[in-house]
């Protein structure tokens, strides 16, 4: 079998992976597939037979793994979260925009999400691109916010009767380690493709450093609008043994709700990253 691996953009952001086993990656597709993650921002890879070992040795060869204080993990796998919806229950994990991790002073560089079951229909992951967000704004908007930076927090998510919390009904847990706060350049360089990227999310972005939330809620509203703007987005439908690699640093995503009385479960692997500058 040829080494080669296919890599086919998607649009906006993302591109398809073929010809790779990711139970067994060469030293010449893990390069190929880095230099695909940096300029592709989330890479889609369909018919994986992974066990968890191979998922995490997979995950591995991209940095150190981040253990997720929050979601329940699979039995016998303290690294890898459950990301599951039983067909009683209503709220999905992540069906909001946001980016992982961005309460973190060193924010995780991204998530692997590889689908165990899938509803027979529905369940999709959408995506957003914030670098592509970014370049398409105005000289003079982009600007302005290179010169400020934004709080984010995890309390109000997962900290002590946050309504998030209560609404997964037993998923997520360890309140009290709701303790993250950090502040972070509104505009990153991004560290892979040097790239400037829009850095605020509607799950975790307080304000903006030095204005009140009612200063701040105007712009963070007109930015989360914009970067959800149809052009910068894509929609990725899952099938068992899929995997994606999304980059926290360039992208959002959203795990679409539209899929009651089926179950989903799906498998994440987070990877550290490093510290922030600005662009
Ligand atoms: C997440 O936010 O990590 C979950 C995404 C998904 O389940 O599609």
């Amino acid at each position: 079998m040829s080494e080669q691996i296919q890599v086919s953009s998607l649009g906006a952001l993302g591109a398809k992976v073929q010809g790779v086993d990711l139970a067994q990656v060469t030293p010449d597709q893990m390069q190929a597939l880095q230099e695909a993650f940096a300029a592709h921002e989330v890479l889609f890879f369909e018919n994986q037979q992974l066990a968890p070992e191979a998922h995490l040795g997979f995950a591995e060869r991209w940095g150190e793994i981040n253990v997720n204080r929050f979601f329940a993990h699979v039995e016998g796998h303290p690294s890898i979260a459950q990301v599951v919806k039983e067909p009683e229950q209503q709220g999905n994990i992540g069906g909001y925009w946001h980016t992982d991790h961005s309460y973190d002073q060193v924010p995780a560089l991204g998530s692997m999400l590889l689908a165990r079951e899938v509803p027979p229909l529905g369940g999709d992951t959408l995506f957003a691109s914030c670098t592509k967000a970014f370049a398409s704004l105005s000289l003079g908007m982009q600007e302005m916010l290179l010169t400020l930076r934004a709080v984010h927090s995890s309390r109000h998510v997962f900290g002590d009767q946050a309504p998030y919390v209560e609404a997964m009904q037993g998923r997520l847990g360890n309140s009290q380690a709701a303790t993250q706060d950090a502040v972070h350049p509104v505009v990153i360089r991004h560290p892979l493709s040097g790239r400037p990227s829009l850095y605020v999310n509607p799950g975790f972005t307080l304000r903006c450093e030095g204005w009140t939330d009612t200063e701040s809620a105007p712009l963070l509203e007109f930015l989360y609008q914009h970067i959800g703007r149809a052009e910068h987005t894509i929609r990725f439908q899952w099938s068992e043994g899929a995997l994606a690699f999304w980059d926290n640093r360039a992208t959002w995503h959203w795990a679409v709700n539209d899929y009651q009385g089926s179950r989903r479960e799906m498998h994440r692997i987070t990877i550290e990253g490093e510290a922030l500058g600005a662009a």
